[in-house]
């Protein structure tokens, strides 16, 4: 039984708050007994509309919708930013309800990694490059817990936003590779009236710190523009990454365009659907977005 604010909230709104795995293993079984179909869709809270629109996206495909909020600590290094991560499971609570989720699965620590733990799930090649490249372990982190969700609550489908396209495309390798059920559904990008994609991260920026990032889509739509038609992509990345430096980004930790699919680097597009990866920082935040070169 959930304590505190969560009790309060499942009483009000006549939500299901689960804490143990046990407890949402029993609940799918009885949805699917009942011969109901059921979604995931994995989040570590600090819920916004981009979240909204997982669920609601969720919503429509499935009968049952199940929401777990968890902020992974094996996916963060030592000098990132786990202890200041958003923590708002209550107002989560109430977004999911609105949004048509079923329940919130909020597990703690001790739930996912008992004492002992010691399993390792990595999927190689992909998570070396990117934000692998820059954040070492990070998927490693990702790909234990998508591994330990998927296989917790046993879901026809589990969504995941494009904003993250390198994630997805990851948890898309470890689910074909491990056999996993769950059919992964992507979802694309929710951005503000500027273009920025939404992000948890947003939150600590300041006004002005916005505004300038709000100009990273639109810088990365002119570079994808420029590469699909037919400029040479390192050419056209170096050209972008000028701009945001000058359009006040602190720093660039990549630019670059890769393959949708294989994330190889792409110099000159082909046939093949290829993207443009960004990740910025403003004022020590770290940003990431990426769109399709067209
Ligand atoms: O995208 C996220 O919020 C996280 O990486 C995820 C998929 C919930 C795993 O912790």
């Amino acid at each position: 039984m959930p304590e505190n604010g969560l009790e309060r909230i499942s009483i009000l709104i006549e939500f299901n708050v689960l804490q143990k795995i046990s407890e949402v293993r029993e609940q799918v079984s009885k949805w699917k007994s009942e011969g109901l179909s059921v979604g995931l869709v994995p989040t570590m809270g600090g819920l916004h509309n981009g979240h909204k629109s997982l669920i609601k996206s969720a919503s429509k495909s499935c009968d049952r919708v199940i929401v777990s909020i968890f902020i992974n600590p094996t996916q963060f290094g030592d000098e990132e930013d786990l202890d200041k991560y958003p923590k708002t499971q209550e107002s989560d609570c109430l977004l999911i309800n609105d949004a048509g989720g079923s329940a919130a699965f909020i597990p703690n620590v001790l739930e996912m990694y008992p004492i002992g733990f010691a399993t390792k799930v990595s999927v190689s090649g992909l998570t070396n490059i990117l934000c692998g490249a820059s954040r070492p372990g990070h998927f490693d982190g990702v790909t234990q817990i998508v591994a330990k969700l998927l296989n917790q609550v046993s879901a026809d489908r589990a969504f995941f936003g494009e904003k993250d396209w390198q994630q997805l495309t990851v948890i898309r390798r470890l689910v074909r590779d491990l056999d996993i059920s769950t059919k992964i559904i992507s979802v694309a990008t929710v951005r503000d009236e500027f273009g920025l994609a939404l992000s948890s991260r947003n939150s600590y920026l300041d006004s002005s710190q916005l505004n300038i990032a709000r100009k990273l889509s639109s810088i990365l739509q002119m570079s994808a523009y420029n590469i699909a038609s037919g400029g040479y992509s390192s050419v056209e990345c170096a050209q972008a990454a000028q701009i945001l430096l000058e359009s006040g980004f602190e720093k660039i930790d990549y630019l670059e365009c890769r393959n949708s699919h294989s994330l190889d680097l792409i110099e000159r597009t082909t046939e093949d659907e290829c993207r443009i990866f960004a990740a910025v920082y403003i004022n020590n935040v770290r940003l990431i977005d990426n769109h399709v070169v067209v």
